[in-house]
């Protein structure tokens, strides 16, 4: 017993001091076989968080920017609508109606009313869709401009070369986007009906008064075409997609690591467990502990092959020695 004794406190010593590397293995011992996992998890799940970050920023960032596109595209195909509903008034409507003009003032003929009027009757069923010909001096006191509007026509009144604004803003309806392009008097037929009541057709004088819709000027921006739709439902969309894609990464991540856990359970925490504790009984002189067998030819695999080898190696030292 003497012997063995000296000789284990002979092999103790020099091994730490030889090999360093073994100290990773002995801190999972002292802290258990948890501490390797609780290692790999958290390497594991901080390489997901920060790959997570800008995938979910890029990808919420696409999925907003295609809500927004597919929203003006809503709003362009709106505003295409009132320039062909104002096109056939002008083409189809105003000819037909022309003779009666005289007796009795037809706003059907006029492409202002008509467009008005069609996206009036789309409105009873979509009540967050709106068109307007926002006017600072209308000849209808409907199309007069509301704040909002009057600073949009103002901005394209104080910039000649501005085509289009598109902008967002909270309505009772929820968030909308509008579009909106000047109304410029282009024309010199305009202003046969747009410059004083004495000019306009007695019968539009009689219907609309003497209030607006006078004094226009050639080339002057009068107002602007406003068309206003819904953000909601597309952002919704969006918000829902980004939602499901985030979760299914996190879905595909989970089982993954749940994958890799197992395996490293069952591939190198339990055979290491093994060995450690048949380390542990030859370490304190069991010398009769079965052998460990792993199967196949990986690194535990090899380890254990030597661990056994070098179990009969001491067996048989000591064998000698106590032999003598
Ligand atoms: C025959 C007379 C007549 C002519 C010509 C005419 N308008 Fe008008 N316009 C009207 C009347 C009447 C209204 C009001 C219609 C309504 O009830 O909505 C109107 C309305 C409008 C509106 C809507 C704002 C408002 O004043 O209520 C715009 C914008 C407009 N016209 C632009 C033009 C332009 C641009 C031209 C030339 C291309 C033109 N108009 C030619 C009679 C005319």
């Amino acid at each position: 017993m003497r012997i063995i004794f000296i000789f284990f406190e002979g092999e103790r010593v020099p091994r730490a001091a030889r090999e360093p590397k073994v100290t990773g293995g002995r801190i999972a011992e002292k802290g258990g076989t948890m501490s390797l996992f609780v290692k790999f998890n958290l390497i594991l799940i901080l390489v997901f968080a920060v790959a997570l970050v800008p995938a979910g920023y890029i990808s919420n960032r696409l999925l907003q920017k295609n809500a927004r596109t597919q929203i003006v595209q809503n709003a362009r195909i709106m505003m295409e609508t009132a320039m062909a509903t104002r096109g056939y008034t002008v083409k189809q409507i105003k000819p037909l109606l022309a003779p009666r003009l005289a007796e009795e003032f037809l706003p059907q003929s006029v492409p202002a009313y008509s467009a008005t009027e069609i996206f009036n009757y789309l409105r009873e069923t979509n009540p967050e869709y709106t068109y307007k010909e926002a006017t600072l001096n209308p000849t209808n006191p409907r199309d007069r401009t509301v704040d909002w509007e009057a600073d949009i026509v103002n901005a394209f009144r104080a910039n000649e070369k501005l085509g289009e604004i598109i902008g967002e803003r909270d309505t009772s309806l929820g968030r909308a986007l509008y579009l909106a392009h000047p109304l410029k008097i282009t024309d010199k037929g305009c202003l046969s009906c747009h410059t004083t009541p004495d000019v306009a057709p007695a019968s539009q004088v009689k219907a609309y008064g003497t209030n607006g819709g006078y004094g226009w000027k050639l080339n002057e921006t009068i107002g602007a075409q406003i068309v206003s739709v819904p953000t909601t439902v597309p952002i919704g969309l969006a918000n829902t997609a980004f939602k499901t894609l985030l979760g299914s990464l996190i879905a595909v991540f989970a089982s993954i690591l749940v994958v890799l856990n197992i395996l490293l359970w069952f591939v190198v925490i339990r055979p290491i467990k093994r060995l450690s504790r048949m380390a542990d009984q030859v370490s304190t002189g069991d010398l009769d502990v079965p052998e460990m067998t792993v199967k196949g030819s990986d690194e535990v695999a090899v380890l254990s092959g030597s661990f056994n080898r070098m179990r009969i190696s001491l067996t048989k030292a000591l064998k000698m020695l106590e032999g003598e």
